[in-house]
């Protein structure tokens, strides 16, 4: 038989949170069928179909959904953090108020649940998924503390806060719509247990709730007796035989006895059995009156018949005339040298324990050693409130029910559910002492119901809250990564005890994704960095060195750095600084000329040297300028056009010269050069000029040779003509002059 929790509330009551912790402490399987609605909402949206037609949701006929591993999956796509957002919780609210949208999730959801043991939250799950839940909850919470909690929920995934006072009303819209669509809306079932998780730790809502599911093992052990003794009539058990078992030797010794008991009354079968007598059951506790004190009779003949010997006995008569035997070693502290006459007298009445109930004979056995039993065992029901773990032995396999124990006197059952071990290996219990919580009674049948789920929680609680009271912040931890959430990854340090890194610290370097840098079942070095009542803060990243700090500390805009070029590209230059330090020279920082070809100026490996003019941590950006590092030479320069200058040949191209001029580039066309063959101009070599064009806001500079010989030129021709005092001197003596 499988065993469900229906876990039902408005939105941000807890739902979710305690419906986990519980699946994962009793090892059940968990649905969260919100995310399912979320799931429709994301896949209407991404279709862009019309969310307001109820046709619209057809798409749903070849739709999968599934859960694997606490992920989401809509058509095999892994949807667990697209459906975590704003957007979706309000469409899924919007969504889920379709008829056809309810009954295809409503089928799926039923059919996830089949033959399983599973905690399921949502909102109509008591009410319509899951009807005959064994357990049912309506889980609630006052709408201020909810909207705390989401806040805080909400920071924590993602950095965003926004007020309370929104948070609330978007919560109380929210309410208003799932609980007032016309199909399922919200509302508690009949059946529903009410929690106000208001005022209540998130661990004391998971005990209470885990007590309800303790509580109600009544009924879940009723469910499987019922299938044991319709099926398994052979396991029928009576606390004669369970108390046969306590030693081998003991067991074949009593089981003797009983064997003969049975034989003897079964011979003495007075009639039929009566509809009286199936009115009585095993272990019941009747009233009675002694009707006959029969002394124990030897073994004898008569005639030629074997008469058995009897054991001495007590015949006592039931309020409607039922009868039966009290044998002295059912008897309740009878002294070795006492018999039955010296405690009962004809007449008594008297309270016992129907031990045996011999249908085809109608014939009872009584105990009055079981009244005794279970006296005990109502005493101990003040023992049991505590949950104290006791180790108990175990003596037998009761088939797939569970097993039978002993503590002390009492015999002990220990059901399947509550078990730590699997069914399999029930064998290899047999004759093994386990701790156990003793649940509650079963007088029906005068045992003890144990749990052994129960005590290694409680044991897991001690050592956790031992644990928890050692946390210190600064501690050192090599934890295990649980779980893995996108705000961060839950590390376990030790016996249960998780604490939440962080996205923010698992590196100095910020990481988009946990995944990145951390997978589910790492061990992970921590240091605890916040202790909070249970919650445990951490950090990785103050364990790791930190580059960026190292490498800033005692740096400042301004500061000139400098390193290998790793990449040039269409933007810049990325340049290596330091271990996991890169900065980045943007293509309009490297020179102040406008049209530099980048791969012209710079290769990989080279070593450059840059102004520091970014420095952002939290998005690790480190930009550089070279060409700050010296002024802008089109605007300090000193160029007039007519000018006559020296440049440099900085590159022989095809058309012409690159010159530079004080950093200034400009150039000069080969058809400029008059005076030389143009093949005969080296790069390095100087020239005397003429600029002829010098615009600085169009970085254009562009220079003559030609112009500048023809300028001395005429320049000496005006001197020559200066010299002269005769006028009759022409320009025809000038060039004779200079040919002189
Ligand atoms: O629990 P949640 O916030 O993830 O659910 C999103 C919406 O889905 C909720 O506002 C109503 C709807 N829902 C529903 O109608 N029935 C359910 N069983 C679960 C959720």
């Amino acid at each position: 038989m499988s065993w469900q929790i229906a876990i039902d509330g408005p939105a941000a009551s807890g739902k979710s949170t305690v419906a986990k912790a519980i699946a994962r402490d009793l090892g059940f399987e968990y649905l969260d069928t919100g995310a399912m609605y979320r799931a429709v909402a994301l896949k209407a949206t991404r279709l862009g179909v019309n969310l307001e037609e109820e046709d619209s949701y057809k798409f749903l006929d070849s739709t999968t959904i599934d859960f694997i591993d606490s992920h989401i999956y809509l058509d095999g796509e892994d949807v667990s953090e697209a459906i975590r957002n704003q957007e979706m919780s309000n469409k899924a609210s919007f969504v889920s108020k379709f008829g056809y949208v309810r009954k295809v999730l409503v089928a799926m959801q039923q059919k996830l649940a089949s033959s399983k043991n599973i905690v399921m939250d949502g909102r109509d799950i008591g009410t319509v998924v899951l009807p005959n839940a064994n357990l049912k909850i309506f889980l609630v919470a006052d709408v201020v503390v909810r909207a705390e909690r989401r806040l805080k929920e909400r920071f924590e995934k993602t950095g965003e806060s926004i007020s309370l006072e929104e948070t609330i009303e978007e919560l109380k819209a929210r309410d208003l719509q799932d609980s007032t669509r016309a199909i399922s809306p919200l509302r508690q079932a009949e059946d529903a247990v009410y929690l106000d998780t208001s005022k209540l730790s998130v661990n004391e809502v998971i005990q209470e709730i885990t007590n309800l599911v303790f509580k109600r093992g009544y009924s879940m052990e009723n469910l499987e007796q019922k299938n044991v003794n319709v099926e398994e009539t052979e396991v029928e058990e009576t606390p004669v035989e369970e108390a046969k078992a306590e030693t081998a030797n003991e067991e074949t010794a009593k089981e003797e006895a009983l064997e003969e008991v049975v034989a003897e009354v079964a011979n003495e079968a007075l009639e039929e059995a009566s509809e009286e007598v199936k009115k009585y059951k095993e272990m019941q506790l009747v009233k009675g009156v002694v009707v006959e004190v029969q002394e124990a009779q030897p073994a004898r003949k008569v005639g030629q018949k074997e008469i058995k010997a009897k054991e001495e006995r007590v015949l006592i008569e039931l309020e409607d005339g039922q009868e039966g035997y009290l044998f002295r070693k059912d008897t309740a502290d009878i002294q070795d040298d006492e018999d039955l006459f010296d405690l009962f007298v004809e007449g008594d009445e008297i309270e016992v324990v129907i031990k045996k109930i011999f249908p085809d004979g109608g014939k009872f056995i009584f105990s009055t050693a079981l009244v005794a039993k279970r006296n005990e065992l109502l005493a101990f029901e003040n023992t049991i409130k505590e949950r104290p773990i006791l180790t108990a032995k175990v003596i037998k396999q009761v088939s797939d029910f569970g097993l039978l124990m002993k503590y002390e006197d009492f015999t002990c059952l220990l059901p399947t559910q509550l078990t730590a071990t699997p069914k399999e290996e029930f064998a290899s219990l047999i004759g093994k002492e386990l701790e156990v919580v003793p649940v509650r009674v079963d007088l029906s049948r005068i045992r003890i119901i144990v749990s052994e789920i129960h005590a290694t929680m409680k044991k897991q609680r001690a050592a956790k809250k031992e644990f928890l009271s050692k946390v210190e912040v600064g501690q050192v931890y090599d934890g295990v990564v649980k779980n893995i959430e996108s705000y961060g990854a839950f590390v376990e340090l030790g016996e249960g005890v998780e604490g939440l890194l962080h996205i923010s610290e698992v590196d100095h370097n910020r990481i988009a994704k946990i995944e990145k840098v951390l997978n589910t079942g790492d061990t992970v070095k921590v240091q605890v960095i916040k202790v909070e009542k249970d919650h445990i803060g951490l950090s990785r990243k103050a364990l790791l060195p930190n580059h960026w700090a190292n490498y800033f500390d005692g740096k400042e805009l301004g500061d000139v750095v400098s390193g290998k070029v790793i990449e040039i590209n269409k933007a810049g230059v990325r340049v290596d600084l330091a271990t996991e330090i890169e900065g980045f020279i943007p293509k309009s920082e490297f020179s102040w000329e406008r049209d530099l070809v980048l791969e012209d100026a710079v290769k990989v490996g080279d070593e450059l040297s840059g102004k520091l003019i970014e420095i952002a941590q939290s998005k690790r950006r480190v930009i550089l300028s070279i060409k700050q590092l010296s002024a802008n030479p089109w605007e300090t320069v000193a160029v007039a056009e007519g000018d006559v200058i020296e440049v440099t040949i900085a590159a022989v191209q095809e058309e012409g010269f690159k010159v530079t001029y004080n950093g200034l580039n400009g150039y000069m066309s080969k058809g400029t050069v008059k005076s030389r063959d143009p093949q005969s101009i080296q790069v390095g070599e100087t020239i005397k000029v003429k600029v002829r064009v010098f615009n600085a806001s169009k970085q254009r500079f562009i220079v003559s040779m030609r112009d500048a010989e023809e300028k001395v030129e005429k320049e000496n021709f005006n001197k020559y003509m200066k010299s002269q005092d005769k006028m009759s001197n022409t320009f025809g003596d000038y060039i004779s002059n200079l040919k002189k």
